[in-house]
């Protein structure tokens, strides 16, 4: 395969879409052309699936919720992500199968090693060239995407549980694969963060 695939990962409120975004503007602008997509609903069967996973009222079992995000992810590699990478383009994805692990894991009734594995099997096995990890306090994550706010209830202190496990499980699965990763600090200025990103995917295509 000839193209490139960059997945961009982190908590809730951690930066990922303005990086991608100028991530994208610095590739056109070196003349790569770019499929900038995410997970889940980067396709059309892909957004009924996320409607179902993210916005449907009432319980989902753990491994239907699993097997729905592995759905929405067979159906967008081989229908988006496979052919744009034969083509040579760049993928710069928002979310990929380690938010599942991420996710899905810190729910703590699946282990993440099934849950990678159902992924996998989902995607034939196909690997980012490159993870850029965004990786920020959960509550600093929270407070940005609800600012001014002060109190917390208990369900969501409970939400904030979670995302620190969350956290956590994505620092791990860095930890195991440091090549394919970039773990940036995404507590600093979006411009520094968005240069060290650079660098990293200029050497790439360099050695590409
Ligand atoms: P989204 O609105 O795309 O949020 P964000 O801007 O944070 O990416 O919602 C995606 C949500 O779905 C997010 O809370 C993480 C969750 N998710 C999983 O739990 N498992 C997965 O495999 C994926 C792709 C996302």
């Amino acid at each position: 395969m000839a193209g490139l695939f960059i997945t961009l990962e982190g908590g809730d409120g951690s930066g990922k879409t303005t990086q991608a975004g100028l991530l994208e503007s610095w590739l056109v602008g070196e003349g790569r052309r770019v499929v900038r997509t995410r997970e889940p609903g980067g396709t059309d069967l892909g957004l009924e699936l996320r409607q179902i996973v993210l916005h449907r009222r009432g319980h989902i079992a753990p491994r239907a919720e699993a097997l729905l995000y592995a759905a929405d992810r067979a159906h967008h590699v081989e229908t988006l992500v496979r052919p744009a990478l034969e083509r040579g383009e760049v993928v710069l994805q928002d979310r990929y199968i380690d938010s599942s692990v991420a996710y899905q894991g810190a729910g703590r009734v699946l282990g993440g090693d099934e849950v990678r594995a159902l992924s996998r099997w989902a995607v034939e096995g196909l690997e980012p060239d490159l993870t850029v990890l965004l990786d920020l306090d959960e509550q600093l994550g929270r407070r940005r995407l609800d600012a001014g706010r002060t109190t917390w209830d208990r369900l969501e202190a409970e939400a904030s549980e979670f995302h620190a496990a969350v956290r956590r499980a994505y620092l791990a699965i860095a930890d195991a694969e440091p090549g394919r990763f970039l773990v940036v600090d995404a507590s600093r200025p979006v411009d520094d963060i968005a240069a060290e990103v650079r660098a990293r995917v200029a050497a790439l295509l360099d050695a590409a």
